[in-house]
């Protein structure tokens, strides 16, 4: 906590000259753009980070794909015997004894890694218990609810044959009566024996913080990530953006910023200093700060970007709640009299299949107050569920009295919903689905609404660069109406399409603040507890979207039965196989969010959405009109 100590000074004269909120020069709507995988590492935006780790040039050979595989925390792995052609099991998904007796592996037959050093590992069944030599006869068993040295495996690897070995020296091997035991003495080939397993690399997904940290160890992991924190995001990033329309950046952080410079292993310090260098920044070039609590402790929903070891979500135990408030607290005392400080998401995207809705609201109005306990002004946000929520959930919860703001996240991604509709139909989704409800929401009357993360990237194959412009136009379009703002995901990515300075320079996006300006009304009297009122959009062409659908009968619920992308990680027991998509990396941004919402039920006025492959520049007027307003 050396932080808070040492920022008092520096606090105090950001007290002393702190200037109201409401003066915001000309700033009307929040159009941010998202700081992704600085302060909070994900491997899909900058893989390249991950390249130094040792070791693990394992190839995996899939059938379909030859992919290079590290070892890192969180790894899913199922073990076939190669004599019994029988995979090994932890019946019940753990708790209980270990049979090598599956001909189809699920989620019994699939362990996630525990890293403990670049050969070593610890295997996690689906319950959450290890693999056990500590037994008397040698049996292995998953009864572990801690992993210690006896939980502890060596692993030798020869293409995607492994030996398992104890610390002890003992090597693991299949019986002939399906059972697993720690008592082969001898050191066993590689060909087809007892003792030799073959690896299947089921999912390997997870590429956050702790996989980086953990996967480095401290030494290097700092060198990495201290390179990478100064030089990912610097002050030309600020000044490009303060040049380009945009007036907000919201700022992923982790919970262990708060233990700077010496978090708890593995975690790496130094983001805290980063997070005040990015404010003082946004005071140069005029822009404002939005924190975001993007990982808490625990992880609220099992993905990289929440800094989860192995997938599981533990957050909300009353621990890690209580952990997490003091993280609010923490970044609430520092930066709550800073002038940048425009607002504090206080946790990004709890999965609604194991965060309760009642438990997430206690802590958001918790938070609330303590947030307000150091700034009467700071804007709240709370980030809606991903998965299957209903999306005016929070709308409803009564949090707050003053300056809340709901953050929906809106991808045309991870969800099979989109995976099969082209450019046409996904732009009558954005003016079909997403108008409708954020009209809804902001008839609803209560908090703003704030399109937190959205992209101009879709699963639209070989799109033209017209086709772009017409969806991120689009979007620009109907999300100008979100009542707090936008924040574009994300301003760097390796993946070109996602990176905001990218569609800029190459003018896939065409974004000015001008053309904004022109449709948000100056709604945020910046410190105001106003939520109606003068929030109405202005004068803005009819959409051609029929009725704004009701909110007492939500527009905005998926479709029940859709699953997420990211959620194929093993999550039940059945006898079916496991997808083994293994190696396959897809964006981690995981979220279905209420993509389906009424999915489909109203017709769109073709007319208005006339951006296809095939559209000629002048074809649809109307629409040129309005991508035209953006250049
Ligand atoms: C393993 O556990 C299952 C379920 O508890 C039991 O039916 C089975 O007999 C056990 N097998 C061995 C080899 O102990
Ligand atoms: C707000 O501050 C007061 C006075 O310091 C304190 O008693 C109270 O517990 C704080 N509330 C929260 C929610 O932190
Ligand atoms: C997209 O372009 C690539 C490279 O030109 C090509 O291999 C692929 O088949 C195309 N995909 C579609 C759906 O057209
Ligand atoms: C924005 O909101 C106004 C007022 O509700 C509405 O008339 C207009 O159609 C909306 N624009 C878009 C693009 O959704
Ligand atoms: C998109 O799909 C719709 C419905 O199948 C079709 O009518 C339209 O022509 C398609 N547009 C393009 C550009 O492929």
């Amino acid at each position: 906590m050396g932080g808070l100590v040492g920022s008092g000074f520096v606090l105090l004269s950001w007290v002393l000259f702190s200037p109201c909120f409401c003066s915001v020069d000309g700033l009307s709507k929040v159009r941010a753009v998202n700081l992704g995988g600085w302060l909070v590492v994900e491997g899909w935006i900058k893989p390249s980070l991950f390249d130094g780790i040792p070791n693990g040039d394992m190839l995996v050979g899939g059938l379909i794909l030859v992919v290079h595989f590290v070892f890192l925390d969180g790894t899913q792995v199922q073990v076939r015997s190669v004599v019994l052609n029988k995979y090994v099991s932890a019946a019940n998904g753990g708790g209980s004894n270990v049979t090598v007796d599956r001909d189809v592996a699920s989620t019994w037959e699939t362990f996630r890694l525990w890293r403990v050093s670049q050969n070593e590992f610890q295997l996690r069944c689906l319950g959450g218990e290890f693999l056990t030599s500590n037994s008397e006869d040698g049996l292995i068993l998953a009864t572990a609810r801690e992993p210690l040295s006896t939980e502890t495996f060596y692993i030798e690897r020869n293409d995607e044959r492994v030996h398992i070995k104890l610390l002890n020296g003992g090597y693991v091997q299949a019986t002939n009566d399906h059972l697993l035991i720690s008592t082969y003495q001898f050191q066993p080939g590689w060909d087809n024996n007892l003792a030799t397993f073959e690896l299947v690399i089921v999912a390997n997904n997870l590429h956050g913080d702790y996989q980086l940290a953990n996967g480095y160890g401290y030494e290097r992991a700092k060198m990495v990530l201290e390179e990478h924190r100064t030089s990912f995001i610097t002050a030309s990033d600020f000044d490009f953006l303060s040049r380009h329309g945009i007036n907000t950046v919201r700022i992923p952080v982790g919970w262990w910023i708060t233990q700077d410079p010496y978090p708890p292993s593995p975690f790496v310090g130094g983001s805290l200093a980063a997070l005040d260098l990015a404010f003082s920044w946004a005071q140069s070039y005029g822009l404002k700060c939005i924190i975001d609590l993007h990982a808490a402790p625990g992880s609220q929903n099992g993905m990289e970007h929440s800094a989860s070891r192995d997938g599981s979500v533990d957050w909300p135990s009353p621990e890690y709640v209580s952990q997490t408030l003091e993280v609010i607290d923490f970044l609430a005392t520092r930066y709550g009299g800073h002038p940048s400080l425009l607002g504090i998401e206080l946790l990004n995207e709890p999965s609604a299949a194991t965060v309760p809705l009642d438990v997430l609201v206690s802590y958001y109005t918790r938070g609330y107050q303590i947030v307000r306990n150091h700034s009467s002004t700071a804007y709240v946000i709370l980030c809606q569920r991903i998965g299957n929520a209903d999306p005016i959930e929070l709308f409803q919860a009564g949090i707050g009295l003053s300056n809340v703001v709901v953050d929906l996240h809106y991808y045309n991604l991870f969800d099979p919903y989109f995976a099969s509709m082209n450019s046409t139909q996904n732009i009558e989704f954005i003016y079909k689905n997403r108008a409708p409800q954020l009209q809804a929401l902001k008839d609803a009357n209560g908090p703003l609404v704030f399109i937190g993360e959205w992209v101009n990237e879709w699963d639209v194959q070989n799109a033209s660069q017209y086709e772009y412009q017409k969806f991120g136009g689009a979007q620009l379009d109907v999300y100008a109406n979100a009542t707090f703002g936008w924040s574009y995901w994300t301003l760097k990515n390796d993946r070109m399409h996602w990176d905001f300075e990218w569609n800029i320079q190459n003018k896939y996006l065409l974004f000015t603040a001008a053309g904004q300006e022109s449709n948000a009304q100056p709604i945020l009297g910046y410190g105001r507890a106003t939520y109606s009122g003068h929030l109405d959009g202005r004068g803005r062409r009819n959409p051609g979207v029929p009725n704004a659908p009701n909110p007492s009968n939500p527009p905005a619920r998926r479709r029940p039965g859709t699953t997420r992308r990211h959620d194929r990680t093993v999550s039940s027991p059945s006898t079916t196989a496991t997808a083994a998509d293994g190696g396959t990396v897809t964006p981690p941004k995981g979220s279905v969010r209420f993509d389906c919402l009424g999915g489909g039920a109203t017709a769109v006025s073709a007319a208005r959405v006339g951006a296809a492959a095939g559209d000629s520049e002048t074809e649809d007027v109307d629409e040129e009109k309005a991508i035209a307003r953006h250049a």
